[in-house]
């Protein structure tokens, strides 16, 4: 059979520990699959940063990225990578830079999911060098009353960011004053306001990586190595299957490969709170117990992209979910049909198939590679970039110890 190489390229900002443990596995496995009448084979690179020659051959087929959002080099390159050179990159950068938080919001209105009342304010100040300012504010900027919108959506709100991140700028409001007051701090920021979901019963982040989800407890009230809990989600096999769906249907109406949706259960009903997290938290730090699939979710779903060519979706075809949207369906039926789109277009059966037929030693791989002291090392060398010396040991052992709880569940 001829050989074909396909080659994996990694983009990457600050990650350490996730790629370490992606090229660790992928060298052990030394995958050489049948597909196709080839047999093919990876390799996996880290992409520099170089200066860009416009037209030249990208030399990858996958690229995992993690900084087209703010690095605009790469985005560029990236952008290119597509259009002139078909290169399947997870996630779509033009998805990334147009669907912010506040345009999320919208789709999945129109979709009904139950978003909770959101409001997008007028900024406080603005950056008055922009030459058409003062005279645009002063001929089109109505005065609105602050306490009438906050009236409207009710107490407790959360203010944030229209194309937030990391929690920056998001406060918690319980009255009038305290809406006056984040108002007045909030500067050049164009803030959302939104209904709390408060209380709720249940947090849950849904990581999404192709048609992989995992769904995880999250505190956010915990310390941020606590967030991602290792308590198995209270949800019973109908949620399971409705947040799988949600988060399935988010993830391909925006063209996202790899995303985690926020969501609150309150009264029975899973709002959507955040869901524009194209970049999610990747590090072991954060993610621990669940590591190791996520390591495992991505290694199976580039390979499986860079094995099979799987063209990338270049745009987002919404009239299908749009039409759903406009039919006089309940709610779930409605979010049946968006699945079914979504498994379509995220090839469920054929992944599946390819798994079963190709991956099997994928499991095993990684469930051996996380019992390694290579693997602790790629831990202890994470915690020792983020903590002080004195809590390296401690915060390593925790997160070692978490992953062994992994490995014992999985086993
Ligand atoms: N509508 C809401 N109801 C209840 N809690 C909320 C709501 N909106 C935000 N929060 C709380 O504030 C936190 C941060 O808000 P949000 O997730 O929208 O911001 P973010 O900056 O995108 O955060 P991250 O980067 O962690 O995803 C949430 O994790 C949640 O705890
Ligand atoms: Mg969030």
């Amino acid at each position: 059979m001829p050989q074909v190489t396909r080659r994996i390229g990694l983009s990457l900002g600050a990650d350490l520990c996730w790629p370490a443990c992606y090229e660790r596995i992928m060298e052990r496995l030394d995958l050489a699959l049948p597909v196709g009448g080839d047999t093919v084979r990876f390799d996996v690179r880290r992409v520099h940063i170089d200066p860009l020659d416009f037209g030249r051959a990208s030399r990858y087929d996958v690229v995992l990225d993690r900084v087209t959002h703010w690095f605009p080099l790469s985005r560029e390159w990236i952008k290119q990578a597509i259009l002139l050179d078909d290169v399947y990159v997870l996630n779509n950068p033009w998805a990334i830079q147009s669907m912010e938080k506040a345009t999320t919001y919208a789709a999945m209105m129109r979709l009904g999911f139950p978003i909770p009342k959101t409001w997008l304010v007028p900024q406080k100040d603005y950056d008055w060098s922009l030459p058409d300012l003062r005279v645009t504010l002063q001929r089109h900027a109505a005065l609105f009353d602050l306490g009438e919108v906050g009236k409207a959506i009710g107490y407790p709100l959360f203010m944030k960011p229209y194309d937030g991140g990391a929690w920056v700028g998001v406060t918690r409001i319980d009255d009038e004053s305290a809406l006056r007051a984040a108002y007045d701090a909030s500067g050049r920021r164009l803030m959302l306001l939104q209904e709390a979901i408060l209380p709720h019963d249940l947090f849950v982040r849904c990581v999404g990586v192709g048609p992989q989800v995992r769904i995880v407890d999250y505190d956010p009230s915990a310390p941020l190595h606590g967030r991602y809990t290792t308590r198995t989600p209270d949800v019973t096999g109908d949620e399971r299957q409705l947040l799988r769906d949600m988060t399935l249907t988010i993830n391909s109406f925006f063209g996202w490969d790899f995303n985690s949706c926020e969501m609150l259960r309150r009264d029975g009903i899973f709002h959507p709170i955040d869901f524009a997290n194209a970049c999610p938290d990747s590090q072991v730090t954060s993610l621990h117990h669940h590591f190791p699939w996520l390591v495992r979710a991505k290694l199976r779903w580039s390979v499986f992209v860079a094995a099979t060519r799987r063209p990338m979706p270049k745009t987002l075809d919404w009239a299908p979910y749009l039409e759903i949207a406009d039919t006089e369906a309940p709610f779930a039926e409605k979010l049946a049909a968006y699945a079914a789109i979504a498994r379509e277009r995220l090839d469920v059966e054929r992944f599946e198939e390819f798994c079963a037929r190709h991956l099997g030693v994928v499991d095993e791989a990684v469930h051996e590679f996380f019992g390694t002291d290579e693997a602790r090392e790629i831990v202890r060398s994470k915690v020792a970039s983020l903590y002080p010396q004195h809590e390296i040991e401690e915060f390593t052992e925790l997160f070692w110890s978490a992953i062994q709880d992994w490995r014992a569940a999985e086993a």
